[in-house]
């Protein structure tokens, strides 16, 4: 029994990059960065079992689309049932890996990501992968647009800050999530704010 417990845990973290499921308080501090008053394109990309996806369905506004990426169709139950709950907004999921998806540039208003960047990191292809999905992210995401990121442990700061080209715009803590989580928020330059930059 406890080493079945063992080995589960073990799989979630190394797999999905959890333990447990993000907790109420880590979702309202990601989610208070977004204005839900208007019409959103929004993304969600590593949903699991879904913490973020049902805040998200719920707070939308009826004009704005969310679009759910997850890899693994395990947890497709959960989502369809936050789906079959919200009748009257858009919710579409797509089982791919998010780099599958991200072919539209300046698209999303807003990408919200539980993406265990960590677990994506790889010495030997000096981070191929790792980068290949946070440049996905910067061509998907509008200028302007916000890409909202929870991370264990501050990593990969520097990585998501050297594909967008400037600093992040906050770094907070939340320290009620197993395990305490850092949120980053970056938004997406504008073309002409680039160009000041680079002058
Ligand atoms: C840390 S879990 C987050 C689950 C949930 N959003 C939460 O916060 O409790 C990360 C999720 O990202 C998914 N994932 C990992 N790599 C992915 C990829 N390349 N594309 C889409 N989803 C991915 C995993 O399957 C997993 O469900």
């Amino acid at each position: 029994m406890l080493i079945k417990l063992y080995k589960n845990l073990k799989k979630n973290i190394r797999e999905d990059g959890l333990i447990v499921n993000s907790s109420g308080f880590l979702v309202r501090a990601m989610l208070a960065k977004v204005d839900f008053s208007k019409d959103l394109r929004i993304l969600e990309i590593g949903s699991g079992k879904g913490p973020f996806t049902r805040q998200l369905a719920s707070r939308m506004s009826p004009g704005s689309t969310l679009d759910v990426c997850e890899i693994k169709s395990e947890y497709n139950p959960w989502i369809e049932k936050i789906i079959a709950d919200s009748p009257r907004k858009v919710v579409r999921l797509h089982n791919c890996c998010v780099t599958d998806l991200l072919r539209q540039a300046d698209y999303y208003d807003v990408i919200i990501s539980s993406l265990p960047l960590k677990n994506f990191e790889d010495r030997a292809t000096r981070n191929a992968f790792l980068y290949k999905v946070l440049h996905a992210v910067q061509y998907g995401l509008k200028e302007g647009g916000v890409y909202l990121q929870y991370q264990y442990f501050k990593s990969n700061q520097t990585d998501i800050e050297q594909v967008f080209g400037k600093s992040m715009d906050t770094v907070s803590f939340v320290p009620l999530n197993i395990l305490p989580a850092f949120v980053y928020e970056m938004s997406k330059p504008t073309a002409l704010s680039q160009t000041v930059t680079a002058e």
